[in-house]
């Protein structure tokens, strides 16, 4: 394929990264505080710290609109600007741009106001937690974990797959440098205007537009190039799920299915979790995969990590609410509701 057609894959324009705001006026930091929970909560540093201010968004902040920084605000003082979102081209945001919306309220089946149950609080009030105490998670947790992932729904009920429990702090940070070797190296490459061919070149024999989305070229591993943090987030428990990869329905929604159901009870017994995606990249550490155990057909689909939160990071944020499409009994056609 011709450079041309590949630039709108690898070079696209019309990407605005998100906006977020603190308002000084109910920020602490302006009155003398050194709170700094935004900051902390950011995967991607995005905010900028100095005394006797409230903190500002860099200009140049790969911000994802994960709206993280939000609910870590003891004052909630944080806003959305502006979302994430692409005007053109390939990774063009569809329908663009769609203003984020907090969960509706709920209302029971005769359509009187009602109160959220114990799932829907779990699902709605779920964040990713990134920072986690340096305390070792009892193993008696780590069960209930796992087996809420083995109890989880899979296509033929062929439940393919298989979890790799790691504490072991040593072999976390050998997973750590690996796949940061790995990240690091394709970054720089996609940077690099001359490089970037090379990528471009390979990408026709294996077509995977999602590793150059900008949200995770630029953010995900951009973040971790720039050693914001380490890849497993520090956290005292990784929990490798790989999968059978001829499995019925494919590996990646079997895998996901079973992680959610995992990270929600890891959520409900005091803990808290995060997904990494990026434990995929250990398939191309052959090396490492066989000290895992992992040999053909078991591919790592992705990760959880478990810990102890360092503070409050789970809340309501907003979404995006993309319309839905209705088909009714005895209406004529289509309702779409935006
Ligand atoms: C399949 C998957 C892979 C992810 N991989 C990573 C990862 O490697 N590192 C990370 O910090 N967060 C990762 N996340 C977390 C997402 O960034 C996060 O879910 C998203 O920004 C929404 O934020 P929330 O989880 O707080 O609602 C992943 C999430 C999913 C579902
Ligand atoms: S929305 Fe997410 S990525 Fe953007 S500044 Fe806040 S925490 Fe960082
Ligand atoms: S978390 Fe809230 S109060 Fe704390 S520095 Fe950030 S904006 Fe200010």
């Amino acid at each position: 394929m011709p450079w041309e057609d590949l630039e709108p894959i690898f070079r696209p324009e019309t990407v605005h990264m998100g906006r977020m705001s603190a308002d000084p006026e109910k920020c602490t930091r302006p009155r003398g505080s050194k709170c700094q929970f935004c900051w902390d909560n950011c995967p991607f540093r995005a905010w900028e710290l100095q005394d006797g201010e409230a903190p500002r968004m860099k200009e140049e902040a790969d911000c994802f609109s994960c709206y993280n920084c939000m609910v870590a605000c003891p004052r909630k003082a944080i806003f959305v600007v502006e979302p994430y979102h692409v005007d053109e081209g390939f990774y063009k945001t569809e329908p663009h741009s769609l203003p984020a919306k907090m969960p509706l309220e709920p209302r029971d089946a005769e359509g009187n106001p009602d109160q959220w149950n114990a799932i829907e609080r779990a699902v709605f009030h779920r964040r990713s937690v990134r920072n986690l105490k340096d305390k070792p998670v009892p193993e008696t947790l780590i069960r209930r974990v796992l087996e809420a992932g083995r109890f989880a729904p899979s296509a033929g009920n062929s439940q393919p797959w298989k979890f790799i429990v790691v504490t072991d702090q040593a072999l976390i940070n050998e997973m750590n440098e690996g796949i940061y070797g790995i990240l690091s190296t394709l970054h720089n490459m996609y940077k690099d205007d001359g490089m970037v061919k090379l990528l471009a070149a390979g990408y026709e024999a294996s077509p995977t537009p999602a590793t150059y989305d900008p949200r995770i070229i630029l953010g995900g591993m951009g973040s971790v190039t720039k050693r914001n943090g380490p890849v497993f987030l520090k956290a005292p428990v990784v929990i490798l799920i790989a999968c059978d990869e001829r499995c019925i329905g494919g590996p990646e929604i079997n895998a996901g299915i079973c992680g959610q159901n995992m990270s929600l009870v890891a959520n409900s017994l005091g803990t808290k979790s995060c997904w990494v995606g990026f434990a995929q990249v250990i398939n191309n550490l052959p090396a490492l995969k066989e000290k895992l155990g992992l040999d053909y057909p078991w591919k790592v689909m992705t990760a959880l990590v478990l810990g102890y939160p360092r503070f409050k990071q789970e809340g309501l944020v907003p979404r995006e609410f993309r319309p839905i499409t209705w088909f009714r009994e005895g209406a004529s056609g289509p309702e779409i509701e935006e």
